[in-house]
């Protein structure tokens, strides 16, 4: 699929029409625009009627880290109920966040997310603001303030150093593993984590959004409770939660979009909070308030509620998701595998993340020819993070395996034509 420009819009015989002018993009994303489409008029342009058509075939493949790319089934509800909720007779934008309609819509999101998940009688789930950038804060706040012990990190990559950061200005953080000397290209085996005396949590990143490293088991750690950043593969797999402590995920990743971050804490780790902890900082008050203590974001608690269906109807559950979302991957690590050289991975093979393929070419200048020759095919957002550099192709659930093989077959001729 090609890159497809919006070019103008105008009215005709007194209808508002859209002209879309497609660059490349193969017919059958294109059925609307050919010649003799009926729904053409004389004009050529596309009548009011077909703007779905048209903002669909404007649709590129979506590689955003996040973010990042949603389902097309929940794009299109939210667009229906978008000017009035059936039943309700208002948008989900306009409702308030005491509404009978919005009870509904958080029940029926914390049901379907612990139900999925399966966060059983031993934790508590809470939706909350502030990204998982607020967790790198709230986690120590909570579990570390006033504890004895350390806090122990096992860096696996940016996101964990970040985390690390934060927990540095709450109390004593002591690094369990650091895989900085080895440009965060792996985790460690057990052996090699070196845990503090009785440390306050353990903290792992499951999947190093930046790096492309994922864990797919837990780490050993003792009886230290186990906290992950689980943000970019929250939903991709199914997790066994009575391994953590505590869990959390910004949405905008594989469920949904920005503005609502999941939480799972253990319920005996609730006692560790203590009482000159702001209140909204204290994970008691969102508990007791049932993830609305103040104004929720509604509209991304409504679109997380979505995808949960999502998942759970459409793609048949977590691992279901997880045979596919291994598969989609499959499919590029095998080009980068048997290109010779010509693609080589960043993360080490039995370390690479399902969720974000990380790699480069042979020099700087071949990975921008590459990202910009993507670009015009409509596969956009493909460049590395700027530490890590070369290629970053975010693969979260909602990218369809024709995306992914649009993108394949990009290298392949890529590697074709430049060998
Ligand atoms: C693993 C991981 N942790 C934390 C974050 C930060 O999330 P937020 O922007 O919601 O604070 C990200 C964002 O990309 C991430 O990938």
């Amino acid at each position: 699929m090609g890159p497809i420009l919006l070019a103008s819009s105008k009215r005709a015989k007194g209808c508002r029409v859209w002209r879309v002018a497609l660059i490349g993009c193969p017919s059958k994303y294109n059925s609307a625009q050919t010649p003799t489409d009926p729904r053409r008029g004389r004009t050529g342009a596309i009548p009011v009627t077909d703007r779905r058509l048209a903002s669909l075939s404007q649709r590129v493949f979506n590689f955003s880290p996040g973010p990042a790319v949603l389902p097309l089934e929940v794009l299109e509800q939210a667009q229906e109920e978008m000017l009035a909720l059936p039943g309700v007779g208002i948008s989900v934008l306009e409702i308030s966040h005491r509404s009978p309609a919005f009870d509904r819509i958080l029940e029926e999101t914390l049901h379907s997310l612990k139900a999925l998940v399966g966060v059983g009688d031993d934790h508590e789930l809470v939706l909350l603001q502030g990204g998982a950038s607020l967790q790198f804060s709230m986690v120590p706040m909570n579990l570390l303030r006033g504890f004895a012990g350390a806090a122990d990190y096992i860096l696996t990559g940016t996101w964990g150093e970040l985390g690390a950061k934060e927990a540095r200005r709450e109390g004593t953080v002591h690094s369990a593993w650091d895989g900085a000397n080895v440009n965060y290209d792996r985790l460690p085996s057990d052996d090699e984590i070196r845990l503090s005396p009785k440390p306050a949590y353990a903290h792992i990143t499951s999947n190093e959004t930046i790096q492309g490293v994922q864990w797919k088991r837990e780490p050993s750690v003792g009886d230290a409770p186990l906290v992950c950043d689980c943000s970019s593969d929250f939903l991709s797999r199914p997790i066994d939660i009575s391994k953590y402590g505590l869990i959390y995920a910004c949405a905008q990743k594989n469920a949904g979009i920005a503005g609502v971050t999941a939480v799972i804490i253990r319920k005996d780790l609730l006692g560790r909070s203590r009482d000159d902890l702001p209140t909204m900082l204290d994970y008691r008050t969102h508990v007791k308030n049932g993830s609305r203590p103040n104004t929720p974001p509604v509209f991304a608690v409504y679109i997380l509620g979505l995808v949960c269906r999502w998942v759970r109807e459409t793609m048949g559950g977590l691992a279901a998701m997880q045979r596919h979302n291994v598969a989609k991957a499959r499919l590029l690590y095998d080009a980068i595998d048997a290109s010779n050289g010509f693609f080589s991975g960043h993360a080490q093979p039995e370390c690479r993340s399902d969720m974000n393929i990380t790699f480069r070419l042979t020099s700087e200048s071949l990975d921008a020819e590459f990202v910009k020759g993507a670009t015009g095919r409509g596969l956009v957002d493909l460049k590395g993070h700027r530490s890590v550099g070369g290629i970053r192709a975010s693969i979260y659930n909602a990218m369809p395996v024709e995306g992914v093989e649009a993108l394949r077959n990009y290298m392949l001729e890529f590697q074709r034509s430049h060998s």
